[in-house]
């Protein structure tokens, strides 16, 4: 085994490449080899000049590697190389599938270290200006997967509605409509709504409107994956900000 063997697991957040860590760029500058998925900005790998790079994200072209192999990837690089950085997008333990690939490289006697990141699902709604919480309009939020692993709606949809939380939800485009069924079907047509798709990145663009509306919405901007949606009365607060609504009628007009 290569007595520098192991895996440094790195967020790379939300997609701006200035929105990684210090610590997550310092690891890049020492890792052998950089696994990287589809989110991540190719930006960063520049920090890695030394490193030999493997994309193993989900990409037209490209070979969809299984976790398996993704997996088993991590190991054979690490034994073979080094330091194997495994450069996700956001936050490697936000519906990232980190500490599957941890459980997996311990058994193979591999250290792992975990160097956080800012996750889309807190920055993206940030960045333009909606706060997640606030005093007297919103006072929790809940971060939910619109595709479980059986490829069904989280149930957690249903029981956030239900809640006065802002409900922001993460691989959700393909059940919009389900979604927003959930909502009208608790009497929330009117409840705000945006959805915004590459958050951060040059090519950021953003749909608003309420729960009736925000399906109209996203097939006249053609809003796609990735994106996400946030729901909920924070929404509207920050649309009554000057500078955000008009930003956001530029998005719309676009
Ligand atoms: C597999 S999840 C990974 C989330 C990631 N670990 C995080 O913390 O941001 C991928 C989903 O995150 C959301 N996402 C990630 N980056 C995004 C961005 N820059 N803009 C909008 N949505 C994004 C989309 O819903 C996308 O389908």
């Amino acid at each position: 085994m290569n007595p520098r063997a192991k895996l440094s697991l790195v967020g790379a957040g939300p997609g701006d490449p200035e929105l990684i860590t210090l610590k997550g760029i310092n690891t890049l500058k020492s890792a052998d080899v950089i696994l990287y998925d589809a989110l991540v900005n190719p930006k960063l790998l520049e920090y890695a000049p030394q490193a030999k790079k493997i994309f193993v994200g989900k990409r037209k072209g490209f070979h969809r590697y299984t976790q398996d192999e993704i997996n088993q990837k991590i190991v054979d690089n690490a034994y073979e190389h080094g330091h194997v950085v495994r450069l996700k997008g956001g936050d490697p333990f936000v519906f990232g599938r980190g500490s599957e690939e941890i459980d997996y490289v311990e058994n193979y006697g591999l250290h792992t270290d975990i160097i956080p990141g800012i996750s889309s699902s807190i920055a993206v709604p940030s960045s333009i200006g909606i706060p997640l919480t606030k005093r007297g309009v919103s006072e929790s939020f809940w971060v939910i997967t619109g595709c479980t692993s059986d490829r069904q709606l989280s149930m957690d949809v249903r029981l956030a509605a239900q809640s006065s939380a802002t409900v922001v939800i993460l691989m959700g485009m393909h059940k919009l409509d389900q979604i927003t069924t959930v909502f009208k079907e608790l009497g929330k047509g009117e409840t705000p709504a945006a959805v915004i798709q590459n958050g951060t990145m040059d090519n950021q663009r953003s749909g608003v409107g309420t729960i009736n509306d925000i399906e109209e919405i996203v097939k006249l901007n053609k809003l796609s994956s990735p994106a996400i949606i946030i729901l909920g009365d924070v929404v509207s607060e920050a649309a009554s900000t000057k500078e955000l609504s008009q930003k956001l009628e530029l998005h719309l007009a676009s």
